[in-house]
């Protein structure tokens, strides 16, 4: 079905095809990329709450000691804790934390209070536990550990829970410089000791593997040279730290000022290390979505461009391919239903629609000029033909009106000469006179027959008595046989039917025949002369010979004496016989010689009763 087609509709549904196709494919890929562009935004807003995590974790492990902490941290612990309740409505459903915050808030009540003293253990282990879980389902949240590129993972995996972890154990582990509070048996206090000791030191491990898995993918080396010094320095004072409070628990004293030192400096490194990590991480997300934004924009206008060159693809192929191709095909309809071929496919170019116009051309020039060679040869036959008509009508009259002609100068002269006489015969001019006129007469008829004979539908076809033409014919040359000396013989049927002819073109052929006879008995003995004229009843029609004893036909010419122009005699014409055999084929009828009886010719002439009356005359 689509090959029946026309080839501007397939250009069209091809067009609206690769339209889809690229349509659905920009459309895929724009969708890939604002998945990740959001995914990072996600990240985005899950760094800056934690963020808000960081005051509170200062003023948490703050009131552990005595010693202040060095870190400044942006707000107070109750704007974030406010920002961190107001979350859920600011980021538009990506947290769900409301909940795990309000715990946390009811859990850091102690905070309103100026008295470190009076602070609950349960509380404040409670607030760092809660501290940890409201971090770890901020990074859940926003996907922050659940994104697969390598360097943000890593980083937000420090960020989310290695580091919140490390300040959660600092804080534990600061209880034990608060003896009462912990457990007051020494080995009680030195089995905590280990258990914090080696949950830190694993933790600042895998902060170690994280960041050096980090840096893998991060070919700039940004995060080595900022983020490593400070986890380094972290990891320096955490273990300080655990050395100097496993000599606080060593020696069992209640000095404690050298243990919340090395604290304060180790939850400040935490702090700083977190705070650095977090900015890192946000670089790094923020350099994502600048490079998905830019790989946008230059898939938009590759493809953009791509989609131009396309329509222009098309615009130039419909203009110069599917238009010139339509307007060929109108032209060759045109000229096929017109026959007009003058008219020209008009296109320059040098493509291969220009080639194919100059051919189309071209061949429409080669038409032209046969179709006029064509119409030129048909009107050169038809006056060629129309020519030939004339030429054997004008020979025929010729040869037809030899004989009458030829008895009017006759009786011409026999008039002139009985009038020339001492005493003028004037009733022997008469005769001669009137010879005359009958000649002329007949010369007429001759001639009005023969213009018949060229004419189509002439009818001049009557209800004939074939005998009485015989004798018609007989008494025109009873004159021309007398003087030959020749003896005639008749044999007429007396019940033959009438025939329908033409009855002057009848007697011409019989006057023919009998004047050929007489011609072929020139060199035959005097005696010997003789002409038969018979008629007689055939089936369908009736016949006549006419036989003499003259030299005969030679067989080799048996078929050509028929031809016009073809003649033994000096003064012969060769017209006769070809007349003869066209008025008779005329008239449905035969004509043909056979060799006499003993000697001579005999030629037969079968007619039938009824003639078709639409037949050429050609010779
Ligand atoms: N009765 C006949 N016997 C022998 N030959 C004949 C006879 N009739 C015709 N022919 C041959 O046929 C030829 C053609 O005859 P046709 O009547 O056509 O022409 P033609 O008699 O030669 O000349 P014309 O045109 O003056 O009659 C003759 O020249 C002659 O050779
Ligand atoms: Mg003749």
């Amino acid at each position: 079905m689509f090959k029946d087609l026309r080839a501007g509709t397939k250009f069209l549904i091809l067009c609206v095809v690769c339209l889809v196709l690229t349509s659905v494919a920009t459309y895929a890929l724009l969708l890939e990329k604002q998945i990740a562009i959001s995914f990072a935004r996600s990240e985005l807003v899950g760094s800056k709450y934690l963020s808000f995590l960081r005051p509170i974790y200062a003023a948490v492990l703050g009131a552990q000691t005595n010693t202040a902490l060095g870190v400044r941290q942006n707000g107070s612990e109750a704007q974030s804790i406010d920002s961190l309740l107001r979350a859920d409505i600011e980021t538009a459903g990506t947290l769900h934390i409301e909940s795990a915050v309000k715990s946390l808030a009811s859990a850091l009540h102690y905070l309103d209070t100026s008295n470190a003293a009076s602070i609950s253990t349960d509380d404040y282990l409670t607030a760092l536990k809660n501290l940890r879980e409201v971090a770890a389902r901020i990074g859940d949240d926003s996907k922050l550990i659940l994104d697969p590129v390598l360097d943000t993972y890593h980083v937000g995996n420090i960020v989310v829970a290695r580091l919140p972890a490390a300040l959660e154990v600092l804080g534990q582990a600061q209880l034990l410089t608060r003896a009462a509070k912990v457990a007051s048996d020494p080995s009680e206090r030195m089995a905590h000791l280990i258990a914090f000791d080696t949950l830190l030191r694993a933790n600042l491990d895998e902060i170690a593997n994280d960041l050096r898995v980090a840096q893998r993918g991060n070919p700039d080396e940004r995060l080595k040279q900022v983020l490593d010094p400070a986890v380094t320095s972290f990891a320096t004072s955490a273990r300080t730290y655990l050395d100097s409070l496993r000599t606080f628990v060593g020696a069992a004293t209640e000095n404690a000022a050298q243990a919340d030192m090395s604290y304060a400096a180790a939850v400040t490194g935490a702090l700083a290390a977190w705070d650095i990590a977090q900015k890192q991480l946000d670089q790094l997300l923020r350099d994502r979505i600048d490079g998905l934004s830019r790989q946008r924009l230059v898939s938009l206008i590759v493809i953009g461009a791509l989609g131009i060159l396309a329509l222009l693809t098309a615009l130039l192929t419909y203009r110069d391919m599917i238009v010139p191709i339509r307007r060929l095909a109108e032209l060759a309809n045109n000229i096929r239903e017109t026959k007009n071929y003058g008219l020209r496919f008009k296109h320059e170019s040098r493509d291969e629609i220009g080639g194919l116009a100059a051919a189309f051309n071209e061949m429409l020039g080669e038409l032209s000029t046969a179709r006029e060679r064509e119409i030129m040869s048909q009107t050169e036959i038809a006056r060629v033909s129309r020519l030939t008509t004339m030429g054997a009508m004008v020979a025929s009259i010729a040869h037809e009106i030899r004989q009458p002609l030829a008895a009017v100068v006759a009786n011409s002269q026999a008039a002139t000469r009985w009038l020339d006489r001492k005493e003028p015969n004037l009733e022997e001019a008469r005769a001669a006179l009137d010879g005359i006129g009958d000649n002329g007469h007949r010369a007429n008829e001759v001639i009005t027959g023969i213009s018949a004979m060229f004419k189509k539908n002439s009818d001049r076809r009557v209800p004939v008595d074939v005998n009485e033409v015989v004798n018609d014919v007989l008494n025109l040359s009873r004159g021309e046989l007398r003087s030959r000396k020749i003896a005639l013989h008749m044999k007429l049927a007396s019940d033959l039917p009438r025939i329908s002819a033409d009855p002057v073109q009848l007697r011409e052929v019989l006057l023919n025949l009998t004047m050929n006879a007489a011609e072929a008995m020139n060199t035959t003995a005097e005696n010997l002369r003789a002409l038969g004229i018979a008629s007689m009843l055939e089936t369908g029609g009736v016949k006549i010979t006419v036989e003499d004893s003259g030299v005969g036909i030679d067989p080799k010419n048996a078929e050509q004496i028929f031809e016009a122009f073809f003649t033994t005699k000096t003064t012969g014409m060769g017209m006769g016989l070809a007349i003869c055999r066209s008025i008779i084929t005329a008239h449905d009828g035969r004509l043909w010689a056979t060799p006499g009886n003993s000697c001579g010719t005999i030629f037969h002439v079968a007619l039938p009763t009824g003639a078709n009356r639409d037949v050429d005359h050609t010779l």
